[in-house]
């Protein structure tokens, strides 16, 4: 039996509608292509509004001794040498005129005393870097590209979430779709299509996202023939909320330790200066006092030494000092630290921090401007991604892009924080412009109608199964093993044995049973995405198995150390074929050497900053 759909006709589909998918789609519409964008969710509700502190650009508003150099040779030593140095390179050149693009569209950025974009401190950037708005960056920068779109003429599809991909030959035509509401089917015919739906963290029990981040993209695009690399390079944010319960996962912005909060554990210590890593080692204070004067430097409006608090040190590591102080029993009562920016006092609180201070009133009575909050790590960020060509943004499928969260290649093995809302903009622009100019010369696609019914018969199996279990104890009993091996730190052990979990789950995913409802039926969504999900957690664990080292965000406790002689710098690219993931290594291209004279260059600018100051190298 054939069922209905829709069919529709457009010249690049945007599927996901977060930063990277709008700011593509406007360059899109704005290049001439006939545009339409289709998101599972509803408008303003992308993983983008959980960027909240900030937009890195090296603007020099708050610093002059700041440049794309300085940016691009963070960006490369944050992600542990793995970053794609093409795309680290454009972003840090291209991330400025985005920001000032997006003020001119109405973004409400703070300002400096010269009436200039504010820029606050974050982890792992030498200089303060990150245009804010408050500590709503991602909402506003959401807010300014809807609107901006909406004078595009781009067509909107709401809560309709795409399944599959259509092809035709090697090259993506169109894919296909149902909407959440009642179920009903639509084809698109699209002559590129970007991919823009963000990440997975949803696979793990304790995240910052909300339940959109399933992987679809991920998945769609390995269903369909591309490559994957990274994926075992997951980033878990250290400062997620930990108490109430309900609220667990929900995140803490970076900006309060930008705006100088304190860590500290079940003793009082402030355990960061425990930990910070010798290759960090010069770009940290080494004692309180000094870490101290950093924060009145940068409270007092001074040009602060570059010497920052070990706060400040990249994601990776404080999330997994946290852990440690947990794990050796030096947490807080729930299980995480204590964050404490009070010192700053209500009135700097309330001005640069409004959303924290009514998250944490609103959500566990706490007032962060008398006592401090209770933090821990939350799964945040996925580095691992489709891979794309560093200009293009296009797939290894033809006709295919991706940019954002669900690309790969900017930040390696590890993410700076304020990087990923300048990667939406960055690289969305250009996946948008280059879609638009591949669809020029193409002619319409045609629909294959047989791709579209094999497409809703796999939608509609679970609902004529008649019987099964339930999808959403699935969901949850996945999300917890994979917290629990898979997580923050690893063991061969337990990833061998979530590997074989995961196969069963598969097992359960395609046997279970939803109702037999199209209409409102969550638990039908819930067994769709279960089969992303599993798919793409295969590909995260097998590739963390295979990874025998400890980098950025992916540490085995049996590899405690960089294997340099077996990894060096390698990549791990999966696929699909016939069902099954596979996993290759791949050596890193050696960065032009422009670049390198360039790291050297901003290397030795830091040491020189840093004893001039005081500070050891
Ligand atoms: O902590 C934060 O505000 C998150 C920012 C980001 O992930 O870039």
């Amino acid at each position: 039996m054939t069922e209905e759909y829709t069919s529709h006709e457009y010249d690049v589909v945007v599927i996901g509608a977060g930063g990277a998918g709008l700011r593509a789609a406007i360059e899109a519409a704005r290049s001439g292509a006939k545009t339409a964008i289709i998101t599972k969710s509803l408008l303003g509700k992308a993983h983008t509004v959980m960027a909240e502190g900030g937009c890195a650009a090296a603007l020099q508003n708050a610093d002059p001794r700041d440049g794309w150099e300085v940016h691009f040779h963070d960006t490369m030593k944050g992600s542990k040498w793995l970053a794609n140095w093409r795309m680290a390179e454009f972003h840090a050149k291209e991330a400025p005129d985005r920001v000032r693009e997006l003020e001119q569209w109405g973004a409400v950025f703070d300002r400096t005393d010269k009436n200039l974009i504010n820029q606050r401190n974050f982890g792992g950037h030498t200089f303060p870097r990150l245009a804010h708005v408050g500590d709503a960056t991602g909402l506003e920068l959401i807010r300014t590209l809807q609107e901006r779109g909406i004078h595009e003429g781009i067509d909107m599809f709401t809560e309709v979430t795409v399944r599959s991909l259509l092809k035709e030959g090697d090259r993506v035509t169109g894919c296909v779709a149902y909407t959440r509401v009642d179920g009903e089917f639509h084809a698109f015919s699209a002559k590129s299509v970007v991919l823009a739906t963000g990440g997975i963290t949803r696979c793990w029990s304790v995240c910052s996202g909300s339940w959109e981040y399933t992987g679809d993209g991920h998945a769609l695009a390995l269903w369909a023939g591309a490559e994957l690399r990274d994926m075992e390079f997951v980033q878990f944010h250290p400062t997620g909320m930990v108490w109430p319960p309900s609220v667990r996962g929900i995140l803490v912005t970076e900006g309060v330790r930008g705006e100088g909060g304190r860590l500290t554990n079940s003793k009082g210590d402030r355990f960061m200066f425990d930990y910070v890593p010798e290759m960090f080692a010069g770009d940290h204070a080494a004692t309180v006092e000094e870490s101290d004067q950093w924060v009145e430097e940068v409270v007092s409006g001074k040009l602060a030494t570059v010497r920052r608090p070990p706060e400040l040190l990249t994601r990776d590591v404080v999330a997994k000092a946290i852990n440690s102080e947990v794990k050796a029993g030096r947490g807080s009562p729930h299980g995480g630290a204590f964050l404490d920016i009070s010192h700053r006092g209500k009135e700097a609180i309330l001005a640069k921090l409004p959303s924290m201070h009514h998250q944490f009133k609103e959500l566990a009575g706490v007032d962060i401007s008398e006592e401090p909050m209770e933090v821990g790590p939350t799964a945040h960020y996925v580095m691992g991604g489709v891979v794309v060509d560093a200009e293009s943004q296009e797939t290894t499928v033809p006709g295919l892009f991706a940019c954002g969260e669900v690309a790969s290649g900017l930040h390696g093995a590890n993410r700076l924080g304020g990087n990923s809302l300048s990667d939406l903009i960055v690289f969305g622009k250009r996946a948008g412009e280059h879609a638009a100019k591949r669809s020029t010369d193409l002619a319409q696609p045609g629909i294959d109608k047989s791709q579209v019914q094999a497409a809703i018969k796999e939608m509609i199996a679970p609902l004529e199964r008649g019987e099964g279990e339930n999808p959403g104890l699935i969901y949850d009993e996945m999300r917890n093993m994979m917290q629990e091996k898979v997580g923050i730190i690893r063991v061969k052990d337990e990833l061998e044995q979530a590997l074989a979990d995961l196969k069963q789950f598969s097992l359960r995913e395609q046997s279970c049973f939803p109702g037999t409802s199209r209409k409102y039926n969550s638990g039908w969504h819930q067994a769709l995405d279960l089969k992303n999900m599993v798919d793409i957690s295969t590909v995260a664990t097998l590739a963390a198995l295979t990874r025998e080292e400890s980098r950025g965000g992916h540490t085995r406790d049996d590899f405690p150390g960089h294997e340099d002689e077996f990894w060096g710098n390698n990549l791990n690219i999966c696929w699909m074929e016939d069902g099954e993931i596979k996993i290759r290594q791949e050596p890193i291209e050696e960065m032009r050497d422009d670049l390198k004279e360039t790291i050297n260059e901003v290397k030795s600018m830091i040491a020189e900053r840093a004893a001039e100051q005081g500070g050891e190298n």
